[in-house]
């Protein structure tokens, strides 16, 4: 999702620099960028002109280094241990004034703040899969969190042509304290033979009219992120409601992760 919301930020005039682990990573989402943007020259939404001048507001950086950036948007794999030690090294490595959003979908924004010396200007800044398409930025405000920060965060949003909906620091916010269950309940219905996941993606994408069925979606956000979600829902909540699906840990411990590995609930053949 990094290189989406790079994207869309690049394609409303922002400067932005792109950080992950390994240059190999960086390269994999500028060329996601590259692609995405060539396709907007096909299709003949932006010139080719337009494109370059998008992709020169774009550049890579695999290491920390000093960064004079207004606001840094994390959006690393869904784990607190990794999300809080990022969230230091912005604190490190960003001018004092700069705020830090987290594109997370479930992890508490309260308790990323603490992990900073300026938890005020914590925000979640949560977008949708896919970034550039879905119009949904999920704003959280942490206990700290100022009406400053969230200010700019909101008009940031609605600058990358987004519609901002506020919500409250509780575990999965609003976006995915209503999926996930319906995605883990799908999961469940599977798991005792109640229908096939053709079935039940069926049922729900004619029935219901959502673009995906949930496997198709689950498949799509990646498997293992579900997982913590309902982590997080289930241990935030301590209501036996939330409990994942033992059929999703299993997946998830086959590596069995979506999309992204080729293997979920459906294979992919790229
Ligand atoms: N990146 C960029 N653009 C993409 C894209 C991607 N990954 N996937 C599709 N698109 C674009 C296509 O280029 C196409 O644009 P044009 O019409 O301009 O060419 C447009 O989206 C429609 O794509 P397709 O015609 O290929 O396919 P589609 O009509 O089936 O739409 C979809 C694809 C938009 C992904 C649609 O299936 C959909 O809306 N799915 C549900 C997505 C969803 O629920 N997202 C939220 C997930 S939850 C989440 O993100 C939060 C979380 O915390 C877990």
């Amino acid at each position: 999702m990094g290189s989406g919301i790079a994207q869309v930020a690049a394609q409303s005039g922002h400067l932005v620099v792109m950080y992950d682990v390994e240059q190999r990573f960086v390269d994999r989402g500028l060329a996601t960028i590259r692609k995405n943007l060539d396709r907007g020259v096909e299709k003949g939404r932006m010139s080719a002109a337009d494109r370059e001048v998008c992709l020169d507001r774009v550049s890579t950086s695999p290491q920390w280094r000093d960064y004079d950036v207004a606001i840094a948007i994390e959006a690393a794999t869904e784990q607190l241990a990794v999300k809080s030690e990022i969230f230091k090294q912005l604190d490190r490595h960003t001018p004092p004034s700069a705020i830090l959003a987290s594109n997370t979908s479930s992890i508490s924004l309260t308790t990323l703040g603490a992990a900073t010396q300026r938890p005020e200007q914590t925000i979640g800044m949560h977008f949708m899969n896919p970034v550039p398409v879905m119009k949904l930025v999920e704003i959280i405000k942490g206990l700290a969190t100022s009406a400053q920060t969230y200010q700019f965060v909101h008009d940031l949003a609605v600058n990358m042509g987004k519609t901002p909906v506020l919500v409250h620091d509780f575990p999965g916010f609003v976006s995915n304290r209503v999926l996930l269950p319906m995605i883990n309940e799908a999961i469940y219905a599977l798991f005792e033979g109640i229908g096939t996941i053709e079935s039940i993606d069926t049922v729900m994408k004619l029935g219901m009219n959502h673009p995906m069925g949930p496997f198709e979606l689950a498949d799509f956000i990646g498997l293992d992120t579900c997982l913590s979600i309902m982590e997080v829902l289930h241990e935030g909540f301590s209501d036996s409601k939330y409990r994942p699906c033992p059929l999703l840990k299993q997946y998830v411990a086959a590596g069995w992760l979506g999309k992204k590995t080729g293997r979920g609930f459906y294979t992919y053949a790229d």
